[in-house]
């Protein structure tokens, strides 16, 4: 799949280096974060899927339609913030389809898939980037994905989600080496983990926790602006 720049506000040697990190894996497309520029409020999934690499959007498939409603209740649109993820490519896992007659050329079904840490990883420099540039105050990661990209893994979602944490967030000590580990950056940010927005389409459960998480976040937000 061909990979295009358009406009990229992330200067493009940053976005060849994390391609070329991502070699070898089983990554494809790719598509930068979109919003405004600068933003008060980013939001930092896990990463596209097949339906946002062929739109050139994030959130354009199934869980898209959650985001709106997250969205909605927020009383915002996607032109008030600025929308992100860990990985800017479709990580996906190929399987031979069941039903393929025996004697002809397999036929295989590709999937979406959680991306490695080593994919975090080869995207980072990326994300940090993006968070430079927007210059977010409050930063809302949506899954473990984006949690721990931005505050490590020593917490989950489900004991995270729906609180504000005042902090610094992870960026990669040297952008300029693949293999650098993450540091604590300066900077303070209002982080508010949520679930991600394809949680409640497998967990109908989780509707009313996602709902009352969002009250919150809107009261807030609401809160900041008047500060
Ligand atoms: N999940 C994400 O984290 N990002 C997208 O763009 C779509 C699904």
């Amino acid at each position: 799949m061909e990979v295009t720049f358009g406009s990229a506000p992330v200067a493009e040697e940053i976005i060849k280096e994390c391609l070329h990190r991502a070699e070898g894996y089983d990554l494809e497309g790719f598509l930068l974060g979109q919003g405004a520029i600068p933003a008060k409020i980013m939001l930092v999934g896990e990463a596209p899927g097949a339906t946002e690499i062929v739109e050139g959007r994030p959130f354009t498939g199934q869980a898209g339609k959650v985001l709106e409603e997250y969205l909605e209740k927020l009383g915002l649109t996607r032109e008030d913030l600025y929308i992100s993820s860990a990985v800017r490519s479709r990580p996906f896992k190929d399987k031979v389809a069941a039903g393929t007659p025996a004697g002809s050329a397999p036929r295989i079904s590709r999937s979406n898939r959680t991306p490695t840490k080593n994919e975090v990883r080869a995207h980072a420099a990326i994300l940090d980037a993006e968070i430079e540039l927007v210059q977010p105050r409050v930063i809302v990661p949506m899954g473990n994905i984006g949690l721990h990209r931005l505050i490590g893994s020593h917490e989950t979602i489900s004991s995270l989600h729906g609180k504000v944490i005042e902090g610094p967030i992870l960026r990669l000590e040297d952008p300029s080496d693949p293999r650098s580990d993450y540091v604590f950056g300066e900077r303070t940010y209002s982080i508010f983990p949520l679930y991600h927005p394809a949680a409640v389409i497998y967990n109908r459960s989780l509707e009313a926790v996602i709902e009352r998480d969002l009250t919150t976040l809107r009261d807030f937000l609401a809160t900041k602006n008047n500060s």
